[in-house]
Formats: structure tokens, C-alpha cells, sequence
């Protein structure tokens, strides 16, 4: 399917892929192939520097339309400039995002065709960073990229791993090709992707997952949350149009697209994140932290002697971060959500713990292995708030996510609080 076509026009989603110059480039090729088998037109504007790792012909025979590329022939009577090349896409995706790019775009700065689509786009916008991990978290890349996803750029990635450098690993590795489809069908199917939306303006802070607890280097105390449920709410906060930040325990879940997402272990590490967020319009505190940790984790691995008793593991208590963000002054939330994974009397728990934490909402569930909710897609739940618990139908932890961002926009627009 050519990108102009008139079946293009009309039917079929239009990707503008914005190739920067990066060793990552060479997945976009596998990347094309991938959203043309599913019918997805695209069109390629190469940097010059992209040029370096792609040829504007390899490229072309995949999209088997014209790439576009820095150097303009502005006689050509074919010629496209950049204002069409953005009003006739649904969606701009660029990849491999380089610092460079990142921190044109993040200025506002037009200097080539790629940097002044980005300018002129109407449409979403998905980056995709790849760099040297020095150079991700390097503060004015990570400014940059705030800055950026404040705009309303959406952003999947960098992964964590090996980099092409020999020795080098961090963050800083392009999101992988099918993360990347996954990523820009959810955008492309999105109702929500233009205009002023429900939460734009609006920092929303969600913690998710379990916290691992260490024991010695090897082993540590868990739990069985799985952090669909928190990954849930911070997808769909960005879906309102939010600037989201998610503190994530250790999960198997990829991060969410268009979230800022911080990876923690324990307890201690999740409540230096969570401040190091603020302030924030709202916070969802979805993760299970764990109430205990060890009180001194071994330095080596502990060892099964032949003769020595088993080992014994003090406990001391994990700071409650609900409770700590609750109760600040200075940056606290306009509307503080909790949760309470009960196994019984879940309601007159939750309405108690609501009082006992400072929280002003809280989301209770039943977690007893008969429900299932833990690790499993659906969620029954009750939401205590002042006014008393109103108990939701069964509906699936997405649904859950989307209801329950969608009143707190609702609750944060008639009281009129922004950071
Ligand atoms: O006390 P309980 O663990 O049942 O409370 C659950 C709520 O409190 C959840 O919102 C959870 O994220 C939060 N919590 C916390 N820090 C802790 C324990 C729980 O933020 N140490």
C-alpha cells in the first residue's frame, strides 16, 4: 500500500517514521516490514546523519514509496514539503530518538526536514530514545525529555542492556521492533490522541508491582503482585492526556507507552523515587510494597553449613509511603489514592485504613486466592471515599484504570487544584 495512495488517504493508518542517525537505525528496517504486514502505510524522512547507518534505497524499497531526506531539491516538482508530510500522517514516530534529536525537538528548534515535521506536526508524536546510557541520563537529556513528554510527546523506551560500544550497558537501547508496533497500534487506535484531554496539564505519580527485599545478594522476599493493575492506571493516565510518572517495582511488564517510568527494587528506593517526583497533581499508590524488610542483609551469600541451624531473618518495618505522602505539607498531592488488597471484610478495612493513611480515596480489593486478581486480568473492587464505598461491577484491571483516572480528572476539575 503506497502511502499517497487513495486507499491510503482514506482507509489505512499513516505512519511518518523520522529515522535519526544512530547505530539503532538498522531495526527501522525490520520495523517497516513489520507495519506494513499490517497494512499500515508508511513514509521515511531520514536525517542526514541517519544516512550514515541507512540508504535512502534500502529504505525506499520497503516502503516502496519515496524516502525523504535533508537534501531538498526545491525544484522538483514532486516535492512534498514538511507542513504535507506531517498533515498527512496519523502518527509520527521517531526512531532511533537521538540526543540530538531529542534535544532539538525538546527546543522547538527547525533546523532540518525531520526536526521542522516535528515542529508542524498536529498529530502525535512517538519517540523512541537510543543513546549511550551517559548520554540518556546525562540531567539535560533527562530535561529534555521531561520537557518533551510534558509537550505531550509520547515516548516507548530506552531499554536497559548491552549497547554497540564494547563494555558499555545501561539504559539507552531502542525499545525492540515488536515493542515498537505494539506501541503505535495502541497510539493509532487511540480515540484520545488529539486535543485537550481529561488530564492534560496534570502530573499523575503511580507506584506498581512488589518490592524485593534483600536477604543477601542472591535472594530477597517478594510478593505476588504483579503491577497490572498500577502499569494499568499508568497507561491510562497518559491515554487522559497526563504526564506520568510510574515508580515500578521489579515486574515482567513492559513499560507503559508515553510514561516515565522509574525502576526500583526495595521499599526505601520506591519512597526516594516517589518524593524525587513530586509535586504531582495525583498520586496512585498501586504497588504492594512490603511492610517488612531484612534488618541487615547479609554482604555475601549466606551459606548452607553442614552443621549450622538455619539461618534467622529480624525484620525491621519498611517506611509506608501512602501514609508519608499523605500526610506532606509541602508538595502534597491534590488527591492522594491508595490501595487495600484485603482477604476479608474488605470494605470496613479499606474504610478504616483510608482514615488511619491520610489517603483520600482508596481502592480496595479482594485478594483472597478464591478472587484470583492477583497476577490474573480482572478486578472487582470497591472505591471508599469520603462520601462512603461504592462497590464497581467486575471489570478488567485496564477498565479499573480507565474509570478510576477518568473520576480523578473529574474530581481534580471541580476543585480546580493544579501544580
Ligand atoms: O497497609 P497496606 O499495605 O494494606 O496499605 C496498602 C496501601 O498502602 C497501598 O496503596 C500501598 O501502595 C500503600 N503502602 C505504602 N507503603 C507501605 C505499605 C503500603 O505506600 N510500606
Amino acid at each position: 500500500m503506497r502511502f499517497n495512495s487513495y486507499a491510503a488517504k482514506v482507509l489505512v493508518k499513516r505512519v511518518l517514521l523520522i529515522i535519526g542517525g544512530g547505530i539503532a537505525a538498522y531495526k527501522c528496517l525490520d520495523l517497516i516490514r513489520r507495519l506494513r504486514e499490517r497494512d499500515l502505510a508508511v513514509r521515511v524522512v531520514l536525517t542526514k546523519a541517519a544516512q550514515e547507518f541507512v540508504t535512502p534505497l534500502s529504505v525506499s524499497a520497503l516502503t516502496n514509496d519515496r524516502v525523504f531526506t535533508d537534501l531538498f531539491d526545491l525544484d522538483d516538482e514532486r516535492e512534498i514539503g514538511h507542513i504535507r508530510l506531517s498533515r498527512e500522517a496519523d502518527l509520527i514516530v521517531v526512531a532511533p530518538a537521538t540526543a540530538d534529536l531529542l534535544a532539538r525537538m525538546a527546543n522547538g528548534i527547525a533546523n532540518d526536514l525531520a526536526t521542522a515535521v516535528i515542529l508542524a506536526a498536529d498529530k502525535p508524536v512517538l519517540a523512541a530514545p537510543a543513546m549511550n546510557p551517559r548520554m540518556w541520563l546525562n540531567p539535560a537529556t533527562q530535561r529534555n525529555v521531561a520537557r518533551l513528554a510534558g509537550d505531550g510527546i509520547h515516548f516507548i523506551g530506552p531499554n536497559e542492556g548491552e549497547m554497540a560500544e564494547r563494555g558499555e550497558a545501561g539504559p539507552g537501547r531502542m525499545a525492540e521492533v515488536p515493542e515498537l508496533v505494539s506501541a503505535i497500534e495502541k497510539l493509532l487506535s487511540s480515540k484520545l490522541s488529539a486535543g485537550r484531554l481529561p488530564l492534560s496539564g496534570r502530573h499523575v505519580l503511580v507506584t506498581s508491582g512488589p518490592t524485593h527485599e534483600p536477604i543477601d545478594p542472591v535472594r530477597y522476599i517478594a510478593n505476588r503482585s504483579s503491577g497490572k493493575q498500577g502499569h494499568a492506571i499508568a497507561a491510562a493516565a497518559a491515554k487522559l492526556g497526563a504526564r506520568v510518572t510510574l515508580i515500578a517495582g521489579p515486574v515482567a511488564l513492559a513499560d507503559p507507552v508515553g510514561v516515565t517510568v522509574h525502576h526500583i527494587e526495595t521499599a526505601e528506593e520506591m519512597l526516594e523515587a516517589v518524593k524525587e517526583a513530586l509535586p504531582a497533581d495525583i498520586a496512585i499508590l498501586a504497588a504492594a510494597v512490603a511492610d517488612w524488610r531484612i534488618d541487615a542483609p547479609a554482604a555475601g551469600k549466606i551459606k548452607k553449613g553442614a552443621k549450622a541451624s538455619p539461618p534467622s531473618l529480624a525484620l525491621t518495618e519498611n517506611p509506608d509511603i501512602l501514609k508519608t505522602i499523605a500526610a506532606r505539607n509541602a508538595h502534597r498531592p491534590a488527591l492522594v489514592i491508595g490501595f487495600a488488597a484485603e482477604t476479608e471484610s474488605v470494605v470496613e478495612q479499606a474504610t478504616a485504613k483510608r482514615r488511619a493513611k491520610g489517603a483520600d480515596w482508596i481502592v480496595a480489593n479482594d485478594v483472597s486466592p478464591a478472587a484470583g486478581v492477583f497476577g490474573g486480568d480482572r478486578n472487582t473492587v470497591h472505591l471508599i471515599t469520603g462520601g462512603g464505598a461504592e462497590t464497581w461491577p467486575q471489570m478488567t484491571k485496564a477498565e479499573v484504570a480507565e474509570r478510576l483516572v477518568m473520576r480523578a480528572a473529574e474530581h481534580l476539575a471541580k476543585t480546580q487544584i493544579s501544580v
